[in-house]
């Protein structure tokens, strides 16, 4: 796999960072131990660094090294730094943490009732848990369906032309989507109690998705079993010519973020 395969491009873009921070200013975060779940390249860990009440320490979790080492790259000593998977929070810190942020990662994990319970177990009483994520049942409006299918399909058809391939049948996690009040229903199952849950209809722009074809994740998602770097230069250029043959700059997407304490 390339140097390029990451999620900086999809993370730094102005959008991203607009859909994340409406979830850090939404809620007071408290002082103390503050993680960034799936942080990646820390980009919006940046902006919970600066938005955190003094004293608050910032610590970084993700299971990917490149991605966390990029991170450190980008702020050094002004946070912490984890490589471990979500799923074993509750094995890793041993004073309990006050708030725990998952932007754009809960639809990577395979069970989300294992999530919660292990985050739950980590949190004291009324500390906070936030997460976004896009990946709800009926994310795309009816009126963004034909945009995604003419890009898949124009993938497919470049894939089979000019490599001879056809991706596999498997459905990585992102792929069975849970609905808002499925989501929401699980972190209440496992101790936490929803201060908020909204969905938002925002327009991604064009360049929101250029960046994710750079993302391992999102390429094994659509083209499942393709090799990342001919996955991520077939799903940019179908996506190119997607764009021009419907004039898009933007698609319209269903976005949920949620708010909650522990119990
Ligand atoms: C879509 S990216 C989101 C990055 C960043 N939070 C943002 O919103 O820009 C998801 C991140 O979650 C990480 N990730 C995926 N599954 C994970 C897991 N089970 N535990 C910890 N991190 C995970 C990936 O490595 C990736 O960096």
């Amino acid at each position: 796999m390339s140097d390029a395969a990451s999620i900086r491009a999809f993370s730094q873009n102005a959008f991203t960072l607009s859909i994340n921070r409406r979830l850090i200013e939404g809620h007071a975060i408290p002082a103390g131990v503050c993680l960034d779940v799936g942080a990646g390249t820390g980009e919006t860990s940046r902006i919970l660094v600066e938005h955190a009440p003094a004293g608050t320490r910032v610590i970084l979790v993700d299971c990917a090294t490149h991605e966390l080492s990029k991170a450190r790259e980008l702020l050094g000593s002004r946070a912490g730094y984890v490589a471990a998977k979500a799923e074993t929070l509750e094995r890793l810190f041993v004073t309990p943490v006050d708030a725990a942020f998952f932007f754009n990662c809960v639809h990577l994990v395979e069970d989300k009732s294992a999530l919660f319970r292990s985050v739950r177990s980590g949190l004291r009483s009324g500390s906070l848990l936030a997460f976004n994520t896009s990946f709800i049942a009926g994310a795309e409006p009816e009126e963004a369906t034909g945009f995604y299918r003419s890009w898949v399909r124009s993938a497919l058809k470049m894939l089979k032309r000019e490599y001879g391939f056809r991706p596999t049948k498997e459905r990585v996690a992102a792929r069975r989507r849970l609905s808002s009040d499925e989501y929401t229903s699980c972190a209440t199952n496992e101790g936490f109690e929803i201060v908020e849950a909204t969905v938002d209809r925002v327009e991604m722009p064009m360049t929101a998705f250029y960046g994710l074809c750079h993302y391992p994740d999102w390429v094994a998602g659509i083209l499942p079993g393709v090799d990342f770097d001919v996955g991520s230069a077939v799903l940019q250029r179908s996506l190119s010519r997607t764009q021009e043959a419907m004039n898009l700059t933007h698609s319209p997407r269903l976005w949920l973020r949620v708010v909650a304490l522990a119990t």
